[in-house]
């Protein structure tokens, strides 16, 4: 009896096994894996059912051709009409993913800044200066930094299959890349955040903070440490959306602007308080209500304010910080150099900067010999 029920137990065991061997295969065989070309119609059409697949098997999005049947569709922009036949579309296959960035989600909250930098695959330049200067993976004053680069895809054919070889070279001696198989173009930023968001929920769901921002900001992350760590009743683990605040504006109409929202895209005529999109800090806390809150808002293009929207129908609001100069310095006079490391020094933040000035100014505002006058209020 004893003897029958043993070999019963062996034998379902050893079933067990090879069901679990041949569902390893298939998972193996379907799976696309990073590092190998990712082409269009790939995809097989089905849901992702485990951890591996869900990252890198998504189908291809189909376009909402109803869309074209909204009131005045023909007459908007080409940009406006492509957005909205692919507005719906949330999910794209990975072809670069760092699932170790965080030393794995359990241990995320090592992780004190996350460094989240939006950038294009043809931003090469850009990427290997903030490498050297204040994106370095490092400790300052005892908090671990962390770099991240999220990207789309870029042009098509032989062009879009070089630009991603670059990105997967740069992966394979940097390990900073998250891309994704959409185009990267200026109103798929929102698309860009949310995947994003989707990817830290997963991958680095208790890092304590974030910076998100451009790849052409001078960041003085040194500066964002210091400020992090005087915030004393917040570890993270509250509401923390911080940077240049921008309140009561509403969408641009006019067709010529780079911003131009029709009434087709938002009928509203006011934008939420939101913080400029160059570059803005908030705690991993308000990281995730802003991921929840994204799933159940339509997508807008336009990046920053969709992040203002995701905050209000939390019941958060961003606040300013002055040292945050999204709209650039204000130098006292034209007749003092706007390079002079001192008015850097003191900032968190500072858009459009060329990669050369960048390198030069981070090295300046570290020199030991720097002199900067007593006042810290220059600015
Ligand atoms: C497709 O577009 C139409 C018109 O805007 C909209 O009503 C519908 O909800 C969209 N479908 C999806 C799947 O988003
Ligand atoms: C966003 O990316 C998708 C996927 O590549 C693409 O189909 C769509 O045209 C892009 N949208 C815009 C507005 O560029």
């Amino acid at each position: 009896m004893r003897n029958i029920r043993a070999k019963t137990f062996l034998l379902a065991g050893a079933l067990g096994l090879l069901v679990l061997h041949l569902c390893k295969d298939f998972i193996d065989h379907k799976t696309i894996r990073p590092h190998e070309d990712v082409r269009e119609g790939d995809h097989q059409i089905r849901q992702p059912s485990t951890k591996e697949s869900y990252v890198y098997s998504w189908p291809r999005c189909q376009q909402n051709t109803s869309a074209a049947s909204i009131t005045g569709f023909s007459s908007l922009p080409a940009a406006i009409k492509d957005f909205l036949y692919h507005r719906h579309c949330r999910h794209f296959p990975m072809i670069l993913d760092l699932p170790d960035k965080c030393g794995g989600a359990e241990n995320s909250a090592k992780v004190f800044l996350l460094l989240v930098i939006k950038s294009s695959p043809v931003n090469y330049d850009r990427r290997e200066v903030l490498r050297k200067t204040w994106a370095k993976e490092r400790v300052h004053n005892n908090a671990l930094i962390r770099r991240i680069f999220i990207s789309g895809t870029m042009d098509a054919g032989f062009e879009k299959k070089r630009l991603n070889k670059l990105l997967e070279l740069e992966q394979r001696e940097y390990n900073d890349i998250l891309q994704w198989d959409f185009r990267d173009t200026f109103f798929n930023l929102t698309l860009k955040q949310v995947l994003f968001l989707e990817w830290m929920q997963r991958n680095c769901p208790n890092a304590r903070f974030l910076l998100n921002g451009d790849d052409d900001v001078f960041a003085n992350t040194d500066n964002m440490v210091e400020y992090l760590q005087s915030l004393k009743d917040n570890d993270g683990a509250k509401h923390l959306f911080t940077g240049y605040l921008i309140e009561n504006v509403g969408p641009i109409r006019s067709p010529q602007s780079k911003y131009f929202i029709p009434v087709q895209v938002q009928e509203s005529n006011s934008y939420p308080p939101y913080c400029g999109g160059g570059g803005f800090l908030l705690s991993g806390y308000t990281a995730l209500v802003i991921h929840q809150m994204s799933q159940s808002i339509t997508i807008l293009p336009i990046d920053d304010v969709y992040m203002g929207m995701c905050l209000a129908k939390a019941g958060l609001r961003p606040s300013s910080h002055m040292a945050v100069k999204t709209s650039g310095l204000h130098i006292p006079s034209s007749k003092l150099d706007s390079h002079d490391p001192c008015y850097y020094k003191d900032v968190l933040l500072v858009h459009r900067f060329l990669s050369a000035h960048l390198y030069l100014m981070w090295h300046r505002i570290h020199d030991r010999n720097l002199k900067c006058g007593s006042s810290k209020k220059r600015l």
